[in-house]
């Protein structure tokens, strides 16, 4: 059974060998234990092969959250934010060099990560909506924007832009920024003020470049032009708003709202996919689809025939459709079953919803089918 590197748990045993550059690092038969799934993180391995029988309740139980981000950078980060909001609500000035050690550092710990794919669901937090959206969106964005290739300094551009990209909001009313519920014609059109009035404040500030300015002007606009304010066109949309309107939408579709509860990952990943060519560039929808987990390795699904099925493999062409191993039970326990089935060549199957990565680590808030079930 091939499960992510994160999912690993002391008490697991190896079913082959871990390589790392042609030598082995853990022989075939060696039971984990923290110290050793530790040293296997910090050598880069990303997925290893347990002994097939493993115990599905303490798998689940035991998945953990890994924020992309740690806790404190998180932390000062959405400081940053608060306090640039609020001085500029005073009239004051943005302090440009705050934003950019800000970056700097998020930048530095991104680097740092160990695995591929980006877990999208980890970089959630639930209050404070505004700050933490605009981390998650620089956050979302310089991944994006190092599997794009740019160039640090680009980068720097980006995830500035990209933390300040709502500061336009700053005029919006309370009442109307956190109003639950749909806005009125009038509330709309002051929600729409936004972008220009945050390319305004930046352009006020000789220290931050064009590029990193035109990303809260032109991140409403959409692919095929019908976005706002400018109503702008494919690449006539500079390419760092482009990438950053991308990471805005999924970031809000899976962040709960005062009107609506949030999306799951995949769920959201679909509904960019549905707006690929239409609101979004398909070059970067496709580049997040190749850099976000949308059912890891190790994820419990339910397919449409009402089987529970294990991820064993991500199609790397197509996340939506990865490879499967029906699960059926065994004493206390669920165990894969039969042949790995690539949902690529089985047109007719799919997968119907997640039961877990962490059902029971969210405290058991799952449905009684999961309870049922597992
Ligand atoms: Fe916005």
């Amino acid at each position: 059974m091939r499960i992510s590197i994160v999912y690993a748990k002391p008490g697991m045993k190896l079913a082959e060998n871990v390589y790392k550059s042609r030598k082995v690092l853990l022989r075939a038969g060696t039971v984990l234990t923290p110290a050793t799934i530790n040293a296997l993180k910090k050598r880069g391995i990303l997925e290893i092969e347990v002994e097939s029988e493993w115990d599905m309740q303490a798998l689940a139980g035991g998945s953990q959250e890994v924020d992309i981000i740690s806790e404190e950078i998180r932390l000062k980060a959405e400081q940053t934010i608060k306090d640039i909001w609020e001085e500029v609500r005073k009239g004051g000035r943005i302090h440009i060099a705050r934003v950019k050690s800000t970056v700097e550092t998020i930048l530095e710990e991104l680097s740092k990560r160990n695995y591929t794919f980006l877990k999208l669901a980890d970089i959630r937090a639930l209050d404070n909506y505004t700050f933490t959206h605009s981390v998650n969106v620089c956050v979302l964005a310089l991944s994006l924007g190092i599997a794009s290739g740019y160039t640090e300094a680009e980068l720097l551009e980006l995830g500035t832009g990209a933390l300040l990209h709502d500061l336009g909001k700053v005029i919006i009313p309370g009442d109307v920024l956190n109003k639950p519920g749909p806005l009125n014609e009038e509330e709309i059109e002051i929600v729409r003020k936004h972008p220009a009035h945050g390319f305004h404040l930046l352009c006020q500030e000789p220290e931050i470049g064009i590029n990193a300015a035109l990303i809260p002007y032109e991140h409403h606009e959409r692919y095929q032009g019908d976005g706002y304010p400018r109503g702008l066109r494919g690449d006539a949309i500079h390419k760092f708003a482009q990438l950053v309107a991308i990471a805005d939408v999924y970031d809000s579709l899976t962040s709960d709202r005062s009107y609506r509860s949030k999306l799951k990952p995949y769920e959201a990943v679909e509904i960019l996919i549905a707006m690929s060519g239409q609101g979004f560039n398909p070059k970067l929808v496709n580049l997040l689809l190749d850099n976000v987990e949308i059912y890891p390795v190790g994820c419990i699904v339910e397919l449409n025939d009402g089987s529970l099925a294990v991820v064993t493999s991500v199609n790397k062409m197509l996340p939506i459709r990865p490879k499967v191993r029906k699960l059926v039970r065994h004493g206390e326990s669920y165990v894969p079953s039969g042949d790995e089935m690539d949902l690529m060549e089985n047109p007719t199957v799919f997968i119907t919803r997640v039961i877990s990565l962490n059902w029971m680590s969210r405290g058991g808030a799952g449905s009684q089918r999961e309870d049922k079930a597992l």
